[in-house]
Formats: C-alpha cells, sequence, structure tokens
C-alpha cells in the first residue's frame, strides 16, 4: 500500500464522519528494527528502518473531542480529563495531554485516524500513532514542532500516559527517518546517523499478536533494571547496562542469578552485533548484514526468550532457503519477523517459508515486502 492509501483513507474517514474537511493531516511510518533489540531501554544503540506503510491523522479544530478511526468507524465523545478507555484512543488521550504539557494542544478536535500498518504485529502502529498524531493536532493548534519534540510527546503518551515500558526507538524512526535509509541510533546520547539502504527488505506476520501494556516488555525491563544494580556492586559508575565492557561479560554471567545472567549477555552481545552490523551495511555486506541478524536472532530466542515457536520456524526457514538472514522484530512474544534476501533468489525463498509456516500451523502467514520509507509529514489534504 501507499502512502496516498492511507492519507485519503483518513480524509474521507473525515469527511464521512464529520460532513466536513480537515484542517490538517499528517501521517508517520511503521517500522522494522533491523538489529538492536531491547537496546533502547538499555543505553545500546538500535538500527531501525521505517516501512512504506504509515498511519494517518486527519483534524480539525471543534469544541470538546471527537475520535473515530477506520478500525470500526464509529465516532467517540471522548473526555480528554477522564481515565482514558482501553482501545485505541488511549494513545490519543495521551498525546493530547503530553501536547497540553508543552503548549501545544489544541482546545479540542475533530479527529480521524487511518492505518495500513498490521497493528499488534510488532511493526510499531503506536508509534506511528502517537507521532502522527502529535504532528497533526499540534498544527491544528497554530504550532510547528520539531522531530525531537515531537518524539519527546508520543514518548512520553505511550511510557507515561498508557504505561508501556518502551524507549524511544519506535517514536525516533517514525519521525527522523528518510527514505533510503537506516537509522543508526545511539540510545545513550541521542546520537543519530543514517545508513544507506536501498534495497527491500521482506516482512513475515507470525499472526500472533503481542499485548505490551504491563506485559512481557515491562517485566524484561524490570529484569534489566535489577541487572544493572548488581553489576554496579562491582563496576561502579555503570550508567547503562548496554555500557558493560566485553570484557565484563564473563564476570557478569558469573555472579548475576539466571536469568539475568542471560539477559545481561543479551544486552552486551546486540550493542557489539548492531554497531558492526551498521558497518556492514554501509559497506554494502547483506551477507555479514544476515549473518548478525541471524545471531541476534539467536539470542533473542536462547537469552533474550523473547521469540515463539512460529518466529523460530520463519527463521530458520529463511536461512535454509538461501535468505542473508532473518531476525525477529520489534519487542517480540509473536509479531513479524525482517528478512534480508538476495533479489533474485527472494520470491522463491518466501514462497517456501509461507509453505513450511503452513505445514506446521495450518494456517498462511502474510508475508510482504518494503523498502526503507521517511518519517513524520504534513500531508496536503486531499480536494
Ligand atoms: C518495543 C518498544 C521499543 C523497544 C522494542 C524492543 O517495540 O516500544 O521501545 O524497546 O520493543 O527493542
Amino acid at each position: 500500500m501507499t502512502r496516498l492509501s492511507s492519507v485519503r483513507l483518513a480524509s474521507s474517514l473525515f469527511a464521512g464522519a464529520f460532513s466536513s474537511r480537515p484542517a490538517a493531516i499528517a501521517s508517520a511510518p511503521g517500522r522494522v528494527n533491523l538489529i538492536g533489540e531491547h537496546m533502547d531501554y538499555n543505553g545500546g544503540p538500535v538500527l531501525p528502518v521505517a516501512l512504506e506503510r504509515r498511519t494517518a491523522v486527519a483534524a480539525a479544530l471543534e469544541d470538546g473531542w471527537f475520535l473515530v478511526s477506520g478500525l470500526d468507524g464509529v465516532v467517540r465523545g471522548v473526555d480528554m480529563d477522564a481515565p482514558p478507555r482501553q482501545d485505541w484512543t488511549v494513545y490519543l488521550v495521551g498525546v493530547v495531554r503530553e501536547l497540553r504539557r508543552v503548549g501545544a494542544a489544541p482546545p479540542g478536535a475533530r479527529v480521524a485516524v487511518e492505518t495500513t500498518i498490521p497493528i499488534g504485529a510488532g511493526l510499531s502502529s503506536s508509534a506511528a500513532l502517537t507521532v502522527a498524531a502529535a504532528k497533526a493536532l499540534s498544527l491544528v493548534a497554530g504550532r510547528r514542532l520539531t522531530p525531537a519534540q515531537l518524539v519527546e510527546v508520543a514518548f512520553r503518551a505511550e511510557h507515561d500516559q498508557v504505561g508501556v515500558a518502551c524507549g524511544r526507538m519506535d517514536q525516533t524512526v517514525a519521525a527522523h527517518a528518510e527514505r533510503g535509509t537506516a537509522l543508526l541510533f545511539e540510545t545513550a546520547t541521542g546520537a543519530i546517523q543514517r545508513v544507506p539502504f536501498p534495497g527491500r527488505f521482506w516482512v513475515v506476520e507470525t499472526g500472533v499478536s503481542h499485548r505490551l501494556t504491563g506485559g512481557d516488555l515491562n517485566l524484561r525491563r524490570r529484569e534489566c533494571e535489577e541487572a544493572l544494580e548488581l553489576c554496579r556492586q562491582w563496576r561502579r559508575g555503570l550508567v547503562h547496562l548496554a555500557d558493560l565492557p566485553g570484557a565484563d561479560r564473563p564476570k557478569a554471567e558469573r555472579l548475576l542469578p539466571a536469568p539475568l545472567s542471560r539477559r545481561v549477555r543479551h544486552v552486551v552481545t546486540e550493542a557489539a552485533r548492531t554497531r558492526a552490523a551498521a558497518d556492514a551495511l554501509a559497506r554494502g555486506d547483506l551477507a555479514e548484514v544476515g549473518r548478525l541478524l541471524v545471531a541476534g536472532h539467536e539470542s533473542l530466542r536462547d537469552d533474550y526468550e523473547s521469540t515463539v515457536p512460529e518466529v523460530d520456524l520463519i527463521v530458520a526457514s529463511a536461512i535454509a532457503n538461501g535468505a542473508y538472514g532473518a531476525r525477529l522484530t520489534g519487542a517480540g512474544w509473536g509479531g513479524a519477523v525482517v528478512v534480508l534476501a538476495p533479489a533474485e533468489r527472494a520470491a522463491r525463498v518466501m514462497a517456501e517459508v509461507a509453505r513450511e509456516f503452513r505445514e506446521r500451523f495450518g494456517r498462511a502467514p502474510l508475508v510482504w515486502s518494503s523498502r526503507a520509507g521517511s518519517g513524520v509529514r504534513r500531508e496536503t489534504v486531499p480536494a
């Protein structure tokens, strides 16, 4: 699907629901993370890529708040000061509350949301929604926020208001991505470097949906905090777990109880793999990037324990059929796999993956491809 589709969809949803035209539309992309998983709350590097699939938010000033999504087409009046409903509108409530804190919220608005990003598939539909909403609503309020400000509003909305223990990776790529590039984001310093990524990548959705609010991600984050505390007892001044020098890893593994020892091993080795993958990508060495992706996947499977049998099968099958590499992408416990494969072989690899998946699980996975897309932007309101 193209960007036009989510923008057009949001614009016509708005027109149908509110019998008027939106004053502003903004859109933001979903993402795959090539590598650097569970790094952003441990101070390590991440290497995400924006999808061509996007979420569009259309908005106009109004007395009070009226929200509609293409998911069900039902217009909901929302009280921004009441406890939020536990559905997609909680993200909008979070964004509005955070925009108010920086003086960039309109007093009220009509809002229509459409997306071409699969929801709950580990492809960051929530950050696409919060970043696009922050942009559209601040425009309606007559404010122009910088990409960095949009990241902060969107991150606070999801982290503080919705209560997901996420880091800033998803919001950062949704706001800063540039077409044809991956984003090497050093989460400890905030440094961003764009790495050329002209090719195509493949996404295989497992159809196993993950629930992040209050779930496994929050538990892993607590485990990492505990591991950091324990490491500080002998590594004074350690700020982030991902800063633990590789040479200290054997000691950490010896001193820490399981499963914390395994979590540390993932964090330390993943930081090194991510920087190596960014270098390899910059050289155009996709075979090496693929090898690092597979090592990263094994680390998620064995040490971080965030994979499920569906993703393990997809990765194994992709490699066996000639992909450069493949890896669970995003938080995990379901979600999607990103696959890098030689262009001339990709169709055959993906057909085999789908066949083996169907044989084992009795249903077909969704398989599609994308190139590296661009970050948040204001869209022209269609005539
Ligand atoms: C989710 C979070 C991100 C990141 C990943 C794991 O997508 O929203 O901030 O922590 O999990 O890498």
